[in-house]
Order: C-alpha cells, then sequence, then structure tokens
C-alpha cells in the first residue's frame, strides 16, 4: 500500500522548505475507512460492468432495456428489432452494443470532480486522506498530461444530459407491456424509473452544470431564472458525492434486474 511507504527523504512532504514533521501522519481516527470503502466499492462496478458490457446478451427483456445498452446505436443491439432508437453502427459492428455507449458515461464520471478525489486516493494514495502525506516524491496536479485532459468534464455533462435523456424514454417505455400497449406497471417500471431519477440529480448536481447555469454572472439580482435555478443545482451539488454512489449502485441493479430478467431466473411482478 502506497500509503504505508514514506516519501523519499528531500521530496515530496519532505522537500526544503516543507514543515519537518517526523510523523508520517498525525490523525489519530480510522482515516483508512472511507479510502477503503471506496476501492472496494469502484472495483466492485469495474468488475461488475466490465463483464456486463462485454457480454452483449440478456439486456433487453421487453420492454425493459438495461441502461448499459441505450441508447441502441448498432444494428446488432436486441431492441432495434423493436424499432427503437437509431442503427448508427451497421451490421460491420460486431462487438457489443454496449461498447459504443458507455464510453459516455464512464468518460463523465470519471472526470468527474468528485470521483477524480475517490479515484486518487483510493488507487494512488494521492493523497490517502486529508492531512496524510502522500509517498509521492513529486506533485503537479492536474497542470499536465494526462490528468490536464480532466478539463474536458463539461464537454461529457453536455452528453450526459442526452443519453440521461434516452434513458427517461426507456422508462417511459417501460409502462408499455411487451405488445406495446400502454399502462402496464411491473417492478421493472418501478426499477428504471428510480434509476433515472437518481442519474438526473447525479448530472444535474454536476459542478459543470452549477457553473453553466450559475456561472460568469456579475449581478444575480439581473439574473433571477438563473439564479433560481443555481439555487436548485447548489442544493443538489451539496449532496453530489452522495447521488454520485446512489447513482452507481441503482443504474448496476437496473442492470442486474434486467438480465435476471432476460436470463429466466424470474418474471417481472407485475402491478397493472
Ligand atoms: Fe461530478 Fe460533474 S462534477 S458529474
Amino acid at each position: 500500500d502506497g500509503a504505508d511507504r514514506p516519501p523519499p527523504a528531500g521530496r515530496g512532504v519532505h522537500a526544503p522548505g516543507r514543515a519537518a514533521i517526523p510523523a508520517r501522519q498525525l490523525r489519530t481516527d480510522r482515516w483508512w475507512v472511507p479510502r477503503t470503502a471506496t476501492l472496494v466499492g469502484l472495483l466492485a462496478f469495474i468488475g461488475y460492468s466490465t463483464w456486463r458490457a462485454f457480454a452483449g446478451s440478456h439486456y433487453y427483456a421487453a420492454p425493459y432495456v438495461s441502461p448499459f445498452y441505450s441508447p441502441c446505436l448498432a444494428e446488432n443491439c436486441e431492441r432495434m428489432r423493436g424499432g427503437a432508437d437509431w442503427g448508427l453502427f451497421g451490421s460491420w459492428w460486431r462487438l457489443s452494443p454496449a461498447l459504443i455507449v458507455l464510453i459516455f458515461p464512464l468518460g463523465f464520471r470519471l472526470t468527474c470532480y468528485y470521483y477524480r478525489k475517490a479515484y486518487y486516493r483510493a488507487f494512488w494514495a494521492s493523497p490517502p486522506a486529508c492531512a496524510v502525506a502522500e509517498p509521492h516524491a513529486g506533485y503537479t496536479g492536474e497542470t499536465r498530461f494526462p490528468l490536464i485532459l480532466q478539463n474536458v468534464h463539461r464537454y461529457f455533462f453536455y452528453v450526459a444530459i442526452p443519453v440521461a435523456s434516452v434513458l427517461t424514454y426507456d422508462v417511459a417505455l417501460g409502462f408499455r407491456d411487451p405488445r406495446g400497449q400502454w399502462g402496464h406497471m411491473g417492478l421493472g417500471s418501478l426499477v428504471l424509473l428510480v434509476n433515472v431519477a437518481l442519474i438526473w440529480a447525479y448530472t444535474l448536481s454536476c459542478h459543470s452544470c452549477r457553473h453553466l447555469v450559475g456561472g460568469r454572472l456579475r449581478h444575480f439580482s439581473r439574473h433571477p431564472v438563473r439564479y433560481r435555478l443555481w439555487s436548485w443545482v447548489s442544493r443538489l451539488n451539496a449532496r453530489h458525492m452522495l447521488l454520485a454512489w446512489l447513482s452507481l449502485a441503482s443504474v448496476g441493479i437496473a442492470d442486474l434486474y434486467v438480465y435476471l430478467l432476460a436470463a429466466g431466473a424470474f418474471s417481472d411482478p407485475r402491478f397493472f
């Protein structure tokens, strides 16, 4: 574990000009618990989502489609048979259709301000926690390649909006029965509904969203609508970490639910 190794003498936190603190860190609480929980949570999601993304099967159990596979952009997407979405990738695309789509939510989360903090700490011990010295000899932050690319986050945010909109459309389709008649509601309809609500809450709580609606203004008093939007987004933004985890869990659960239905593990309980 990198956090257990001291930084090299004369480098990092031992560089000349830094306060000479002999102890490796002065925290007396269990600072490693959040870091370990983050590590386990992220690894579990990475393992599960990689398996499901490459599987290319069991992602459509009419009328539900897994959020990992939506929007269906390839002709080999199972839901394309129902005429939904766009066949932008023709028959030449033989891999799992999820691989085309997942780049966008993956990029959005990978460059997210919260996840950056989470995985810098969990995987790189940079730093392992607040007020715990990192073991690295140098620190350039996000000023150089490749981490300077984290600045593209706002563009992933722009793409996250249409992706969340398509998932919302999927939720609407989940209220039709497998024959296409409206008025159906199964447990799957609710699972997808809760998931999309959490995805929207996470997306709208994004720091880039907050800047987009309320940034670069001199006077809020002259922009009451933007001020109101900024107030709402700010309230969500204060819960960004919580929403990041809840939406990550819900998207995995929604996919797992569709997978189990498609694999015939059980039938969708239907309310009407
Ligand atoms: Fe987390 Fe934008 S800062 S999604």
